[in-house]
């Protein structure tokens, strides 16, 4: 029986009704309520539900990739700061609202299963991957599985600290990889120049603008480190990179590459790929763990 796979955003609430052999049938993307009530959120997800199962038979499961930490039990969201979320009990919730069964995953977890599945992490027993969002997601397969963490709260590893003292994250610590290697990073720099989006940074330095070639090295540069970091801890066989900012190609693909490569500690080079499954891999990933 087909699933619904949610990815909940802090910019869109997209989903997707997932056949029983992984293929995507059909899709649908709202706005997540900037005013972050809860009430609304559940609303928005009702919608999609309606939406998607029109004309299709009602699915019983729903899969919900959310960009935060869980509890052990999948349950409760800890944490998802881009939301507004602290200690939610979304999956009970959620599953009375909608009358289905649901089952939660971190965002990037999602990504980087349907990845391992479907996409460019196909046929890796050991690779990790980051998706350059709102956030900075992140996560690792580690023998052929989802890494869940020691204690069931997965890898968090956006918020590895890249710059001791370094910029205020949304989690309230100083200096997360986050706040430098994310959409936002770019939109936080850019803003002074009048560019309000990651990809205006990037169409600008694409178009030589010094400025914007300036905010976008500097981004490359610190992607690289972090990067870098680790394939020195992890070794993992390849690395892939998701999320909105990825839609830039080679353009970023190329120098992260040759920046990283020079940085690492192994003489060996890292593959580090484009993810495949592009902005639907959390859908999928949500989708894949519904039961
Ligand atoms: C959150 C992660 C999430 C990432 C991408 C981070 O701020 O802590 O759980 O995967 O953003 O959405």
């Amino acid at each position: 029986m087909a699933k619904i796979g949610f990815d909940i955003g802090g910019t869109n609430i997209a989903a997707g009704l997932i056949s029983d052999e992984g293929t995507l049938l059909k899709k649908g993307s709202l706005p997540f309520p900037q005013d972050k009530d809860f009430e609304k959120v559940l609303s928005t997800c009702e919608q999609l539900v309606k939406a998607l199962e029109e004309g299709n038979e009602p699915v019983e499961s729903v899969g919900v990739a959310v960009p935060g930490s869980l509890d052990a039990t999948a349950s409760i969201v800890l944490n998802a700061f881009n939301l507004g979320f602290c200690n939610t009990p979304l999956k009970d919730i959620l599953a009375e609202r909608l009358g289905k069964k649901v089952f939660l995953i971190n965002d990037a977890d999602a990504a980087v299963l349907a990845e391992h599945r479907i996409g460019s992490l196909k046929g890796c027993t050991d690779a990790f991957m980051i998706t350059l969002g709102t956030g900075l997601g992140g996560g690792l397969i580690l023998n052929d599985k989802l890494y869940r963490g020691g204690r069931g709260h997965g890898s968090e590893p956006g918020h590895l600290i890249l710059y001791n003292g370094g910029r205020r994250c949304t989690c309230g610590n100083d200096g997360c990889a986050e706040c430098y290697c994310s959409a936002t990073r770019l939109v936080t720099d850019g803003k002074s120049y009048g560019w309000t989006t990651a990809k205006a940074v990037i169409d600008a330095a694409k178009a030589g603008d010094d400025f914007a070639t300036a905010i976008f090295n500097k981004y490359v540069d610190d992607i690289s480190s972090y990067l870098a970091s680790v394939i020195n801890l992890l070794d993992p066989e390849r690395i892939a990179i998701g999320g909105g900012v990825s839609a830039a190609g080679d353009f970023l693909m190329t120098p992260i590459r040759e920046n990283t490569w020079r940085k690492v500690f192994f003489n060996e080079r890292t593959d580090i790929v484009i993810a495949t499954a592009g902005n639907d891999a959390g859908i999928y990933g949500a989708a894949f763990i519904a039961e």
